[in-house]
């Protein structure tokens, strides 16, 4: 195989200390258990990615976080550097998902220039991107994600530094999933886009991620797709049992 599956788990706004790191030591002790043939990842909130490191040692879950400036340094209040991430421990940080397209009015360019400071600092991305409902009912997913491929991700992806999620906004936190015969239609997509804009080499080895409702019962179905490298997990990610076991069935 030439891509190893990833497990991502995007906690989003979730998790106060002591219930997130009574997870990551969960999910830490049913990994170490079970030696699964898949990456795992998981991306808590910056408020205790520290503390989620520690409960981390001695397994290979990454760390990540779930956005990043793109200034390495200086007067930006609020806001969480790269180097920041990488001192913490970090090694991935997720770029441009939804919520923080449409909270924060992320942009494809503001998207691509995070990605890029993200890389020079030595993280990788998990760069999303995925259509709203209406455009899908209006025929325009694929035109959506190649879009979104060419605005966001940066020339200098590589198959290692870069991972795309596929996340249709309409899939995701809904219950609702698109047909495995959509997701791996969309997914093909993504790769002739990759291929278009990075070269094929590179298009060929890059992880394509899909996310938007995955639970254990449907990732066996979704993730033996083709062109379906792993997951972006939401709300099931907030349960070391549901997590570990969309692994499971992810590699039955
Ligand atoms: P859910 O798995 O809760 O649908 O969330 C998906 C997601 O947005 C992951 O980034």
């Amino acid at each position: 195989m030439i891509r190893k599956k990833l497990i991502a788990g995007n906690w989003k706004m979730n998790c106060l200390l002591e219930e997130g790191t009574m997870l990551a030591k969960s999910v830490a002790a049913k990994v170490k258990a079970n030696k699964y043939d898949c990456d795992f990842l998981i991306c808590p909130p910056f408020t205790i990615l520290a503390a989620v490191k520690k409960c981390l040692r001695g397994t290979k879950i990454a760390l990540g976080a779930q956005d990043v400036h793109f200034a390495d340094k200086g007067a930006h209040t609020g806001d969480i550097s790269p180097l920041m991430l990488t001192d913490l421990g970090c090694s991935y940080v997720i770029i441009g998902h939804s919520e923080r397209r449409v909270d924060h009015h992320e942009s494809n360019k503001l998207i691509n220039q995070k990605a890029v400071a993200a890389h020079n600092a030595g993280l990788n991305t998990v760069i999303c991107i995925g259509e709203t409902g209406a455009e899908r009912d209006a025929g325009k997913t694929i035109k959506v994600c190649q879009d979104e491929i060419f605005g966001s991700v940066p020339d200098d992806a590589t198959a290692k530094n870069t991972v795309i999620a596929y996340e249709p906004i309409w899939a995701i936190g809904t219950g609702k999933t698109p047909t495995a015969d959509d997701v791996e239609e969309v997914h093909a997509a993504i790769r002739a886009a990759l291929s278009k804009k990075l070269g094929k080499a590179i298009a060929n080895k890059m992880r394509i991620l899909y996310g938007g409702s995955v639970k254990p019962s449907n990732a066996g179905e979704l993730l033996k797709l083709p062109d379906v490298d792993g997951a972006l997990i939401g709300g099931a990610s907030l349960k070391a049992d549901d997590f570990v076991a969309i692994a499971e069935n992810a590699l039955k």
